[in-house]
């Protein structure tokens, strides 16, 4: 089995209903029309659009949505909050763990998101399981070690089938949403870093297989020197995945490797 190459949008608290449709209707046509490689597309979209949008592309077999979160319970008083299973149940596949502005705004720890994790797995969905250091940890040199945690606490105690089913995606915080980008060759490092780190616990051919994306102020322009470094498998794009043209144009990357 060889890892598969994702790209995936976090479209975050944007698009209402009709103009989400749109976007998806636009990128999916131009992805289909230009992209000549074997790549997997998620759309990770508010809960508004889930069911329509998986209903959308529900025959394109390389395009999947996406939950941006879920609750860490299997059901009950938590007003407001949306379940793994009613995720599911509308046919979505994935869903976005541990994004760090969940971990500053809504303070979800390592012990939180392993119980998101469980629930996600146990409903058969794919987490996309993000982890990265903020500017101080980096400037501190404690990048490393705070990556190793974050894998640590919530995803070790998971077994080798389970984790098989987890993808992962390293997003350095002072990157996000702020047109500062790691270097390939910085984001490349962390990569084969995870990728160590998974080895180690679970196995070589595991962490071989998995597929590890790139998440930060990845753009068209810089989409291919990220994604031609041997341990970056695609990316988690926030900005750029909201212009359907930006979104193709960062897919396209791969026709060049
Ligand atoms: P960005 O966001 O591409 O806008 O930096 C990435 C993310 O938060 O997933």
């Amino acid at each position: 089995m060889s890892r598969k190459k994702i790209v995936a949008g976090n479209w975050k608290m944007n698009k209402d209903y009709l103009t989400g449709l749109e976007l998806i209707s636009e990128a999916v046509y131009m992805i289909k029309d230009e992209l000549h490689r074997e790549v997997t597309t998620v759309f990770a979209t508010p809960y508004i659009h889930l069911s329509s949008i998986q209903k959308l592309i529900a025959t394109e077999s390389n395009f999947h949505v996406a939950a941006q979160n879920c609750h860490h319970e299997k059901a009950g008083a938590y007003t407001g909050e949306i379940s793994a299973e009613m995720i599911k149940s509308v046919g979505v596949e994935y869903v976005i763990i541990g994004h760090s502005e969940r971990r500053e705004y809504q303070h979800e720890d390592s012990k939180l998101l392993a119980k998101k994790v469980d629930i996600a797995l146990e409903n058969k969905l794919i987490p996309i399981f993000c982890i990265g250091e903020k500017l101080e940890e980096r400037e501190t040199e404690k990048h490393f070690s705070t990556v190793q945690s974050q894998l640590e606490e919530s995803l070790f105690h998971l077994t080798n089938d389970q984790i098989k089913n987890i993808v992962l995606a390293y997003e350095p915080v002072w990157a996000i949403g702020t047109g500062k980008t790691a270097s390939p060759e910085q984001a490349q490092e962390m990569h084969a870093f995870i990728r160590s780190v998974m080895a180690a616990k679970f196995s070589e051919e595991i962490a071989e297989d998995m597929s590890i994306l790139y998440g930060g102020s990845c753009n068209p322009t810089n989409a291919k020197s990220l994604f031609s470094q041997k341990d970056i498998d695609g990316g988690l794009i926030g900005g750029a995945s909201l212009k359907s043209r930006d979104f193709t144009d960062i897919h396209i990357a791969f026709n060049e490797l």
